[in-house]
């Protein structure tokens, strides 16, 4: 089973997204970036939902940029990525995802780390 199927499918991970990016509003550690975006929660609720979903193996409705043109220029620090890995892992206890599944989660946002950290 993929692990987009293992999350639930579009609507599990739908709603784990959702409470991340209440858990980041929430975060003093990263709440600022979150107040002051071009994106309203709900639009980077959809985009990131949408780039998830396909992510984990489930259809591609993903329309926003790459992960290096979208975080560039933002200077986020190393304890802003793990503040950020803090809440996704948060939410997906809150859904009662499992700890394998939680550990591929984890993996994949790890790739991400040299285009999303200032170097
Ligand atoms: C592996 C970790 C991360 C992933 C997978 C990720 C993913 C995404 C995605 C998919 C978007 C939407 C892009 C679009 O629609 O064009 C986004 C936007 C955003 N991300 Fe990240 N992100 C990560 C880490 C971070 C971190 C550590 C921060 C800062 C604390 C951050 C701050 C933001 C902000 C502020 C936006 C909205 C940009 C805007 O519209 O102004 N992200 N992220």
């Amino acid at each position: 089973m993929s692990l987009y199927e293992r999350l639930g499918a579009s609507e599990g991970i739908r709603n784990i997204i959702s409470d991340v990016v209440d858990n980041h509003l929430a975060n003093p550690a990263v709440s600022p970036r979150f107040k002051n975006m071009k994106l309203t929660p709900e639009e980077l609720k959809t985009s990131a939902g949408n780039f998830f979903i396909v992510g984990t193996g489930g259809p591609d409705d993903y329309q926003g940029k790459d992960m290096l043109a979208t975080h560039k220029g933002m200077n986020i620090s190393a304890n802003e990525f793990m503040a950020v890995l803090d809440d996704i892992l948060a939410a997906l206890s809150k859904n009662e995802v499992g700890q394998r599944e939680q550990e591929e989660v984890l993996f994949i946002l790890y790739s991400f780390r040299s285009e999303i950290v200032l170097q």
